[in-house]
């Protein structure tokens, strides 16, 4: 019960968990129970929580760089695309191939990554959903030409239909790469799959017919098979360094698994569509598995010496989250998220300058992989320490703005367990009498049972979703912090100094930081609505 409600959104798993007071919770957080006036009073008078009186500026100032460090995530990125792309052009990169960085030495990131290109192919995507822009899809169409060479490039991992498809990284020209590497690695497959479906749903509301899009379910489902018949064998991480069963890996493989039992149905292959449902229930149960209840927190891999902690979690929720399975707002997430953030916030000296004093709650920091990590980025200066990086700064913001949007579509208040308990605390204010508590459920089989309510529309919940919402803000400025003033972005920035370092123009940093950013704009909308809907009193 407690692991079945644990992969529910928290609003479901509240009804489920706590049975015997559920009706009393229900009672004291259902919206007709809502008519306080002074709290409605109070809602008018809060001004925007975008444009707050006192730092008025200091946000326009944030606001514009938003605006403008977006703009230059996606030139950053079509820059490093093939073949005319400012950063590869006349470098023998073929059409569609996603360069991971132009660096070529310290460290030689000149190369095309499946998973790299897929996670960016599918920001292209929704570009392309948004605006119609025809150039946009010539390079999403070239891609998807590209997808389809490389499925049919024999290589270290193996060949077509034997094993081929878990290759993590080919050379720009298409080659296959024969130098010694971390292979398999089964994310890949995975999130091809969902990058070329998610185009297949972009072209049918664009008005495409199914028939017409035969040539992409061509693509989808060799990648489909390979994750259906492999998501339960060791492979790499996505960090490439460590061999086991990942967090992330399951996750993009439950996703793929998932969309694909639709798509094979919209193309009459009823049998592979069983096939898949199949196999993503038996991912679903196996996701339960990197919970960690001694802990506290998922782990990223299974049997691993680590900690356990990772920035992949988030990138796991982001881009394999769905609104069954640890969405990121889900409180094992938030937990994990936590526990990551509180390791981080002491573990480089950098983060030391960026605490200040706050009445809000907690302050934002940089964030790198994960505790142990030593990789510098191929520096050749304190080569053996590892850092902060953009893409798992931003990944947080990216995830504080899900549960923003998540809390401030929800009507049922705000419900914190002991699993969250720690995340929520510090932006509860002291005084405050909480709806609804309940600390008799603080054993190990209850700990994600409601332990304090707030009512929605209550002072106290739309305090702490503006502060959430704040606190996500801040990792997003130390990102502006740490880049340039030209929009660029390395792979991390020095643990000591803040300066970037690591490959620079690093694609999946400027990809990171632009999700982050329409996350953003998910969630001010959302919040948006919230208010019209309490002004409505
Ligand atoms: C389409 O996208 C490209 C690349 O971002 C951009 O240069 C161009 O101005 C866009 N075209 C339109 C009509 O918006
Ligand atoms: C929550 O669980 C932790 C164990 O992880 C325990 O130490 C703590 O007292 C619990 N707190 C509450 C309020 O239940
Ligand atoms: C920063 O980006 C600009 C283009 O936006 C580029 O011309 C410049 O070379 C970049 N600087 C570095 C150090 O990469």
């Amino acid at each position: 019960m407690r692991l079945l409600s644990a992969l529910l959104p928290a609003t479901c798993a509240f009804a489920l968990v706590i049975e015997p007071t559920a009706g009393h919770l229900r009672d004291s957080v259902a919206l007709s129970n809502i008519h306080r006036p002074s709290v409605f009073s109070w809602l008018r008078k809060q001004s925007s929580i975008l444009t707050s009186t006192e730092e008025g500026s200091e946000d326009a100032d944030f606001a514009a760089w938003l605006s403008t460090q977006s703009a230059l995530s996606f030139e950053g990125i079509l820059a490093n695309i093939g073949p005319d792309g400012a950063n590869v052009a006349g470098q023998n990169v073929k059409p569609g191939v996603v360069v991971a960085s132009p660096s070529r030495e310290h460290p030689n990131y000149f190369y095309h990554w499946v998973r790299d290109g897929a996670i960016t192919m599918r920001a292209l995507v929704d570009e392309y959903e948004m605006s119609g822009n025809t150039s946009v899809k010539a390079i999403i169409d070239a891609y998807v030409d590209n997808v389809r060479s490389t499925q049919w490039t024999s290589n270290p991992s193996g060949q077509v239909g034997r094993g081929g498809l878990g290759e993590p990284k080919f050379e720009v020209d298409g080659r296959a790469f024969v130098g010694t590497w971390g292979r398999p690695q089964r994310d890949g497959p995975a999130l091809r799959a969902i990058t070329l479906i998610s185009y297949m749903r972009a072209l049918q509301r664009r008005g495409a017919s199914i028939d017409s899009l035969h040539y992409l379910y061509d693509l989808i489902k060799p990648d489909l098979e390979y994750t259906s018949k492999f998501w339960a064998s060791p492979g790499f991480d996505l960090w490439e360094e460590q061999e086991g069963l990942h967090f992330f890996t399951a996750m993009v493989q439950y996703k793929a698994l998932l969309l694909g039992e639709q798509v094979s149905s919209d193309f009459s292959d009823q049998g592979a569509g069983r096939w898949y449902h199949i196999q993503a229930n038996g991912v679903k149960q196996f996701l339960l598995s990197f919970w960690d209840d001694e802990r506290g927190y998922l782990v990223e891999t299974l049997a691993t010496a680590r900690s356990g902690l990772d920035a992949a979690l988030l990138l796991g929720a982001i881009h394999g989250g769905s609104e069954t399975v640890f969405p990121m707002h889900s409180d094992m997430i938030i937990a994990s998220l936590q526990a990551l953030v509180a390791d981080m916030r002491v573990r480089y000296p950098v983060n030391e300058q960026d605490l200040y004093d706050s009445n809000d709650g907690p302050v934002a920091v940089g964030i790198g992989r994960y505790p142990e990590d030593v990789y510098s980025g191929g520096d050749l200066i304190n080569s053996e320490l590892g850092n902060p990086w953009f893409l798992c700064t931003a990944t947080v913001a990216h995830t504080l703005y899900g549960l923003v949007e998540s809390l401030a579509l929800s009507n049922t208040g705000l419900m914190i367990s002991n699993l969250t308990a720690d995340f929520y605390l510090p932006f509860l204010s002291r005084t405050i009498e909480p709806d609804y508590y309940d600390f008799s459920a603080t054993a190990a089989w209850s700990r994600s049972a409601t332990i304090l309510g707030f009512k929605p529309g209550s002072r106290e919940t739309e305090q702490v979703i503006s502060n959430i919402f704040h606190y996500a803000d801040g990792f997003l400025k130390i990102v502006r912090k740490h880049s340039d003033g030209e929009g660029n972005m390395s792979e991390q920035f020095d643990r000591q100094t803040g300066f970037m370092r690591g490959a620079r123009q690093l694609t999946w940093s400027f990809e990171s930081v632009l999700g982050a950013i329409k996350m953003r704009e998910r969630a001010v909308e959302a919040i948006e609505k919230r208010r019209a809907f309490y002004k409505r009193f």
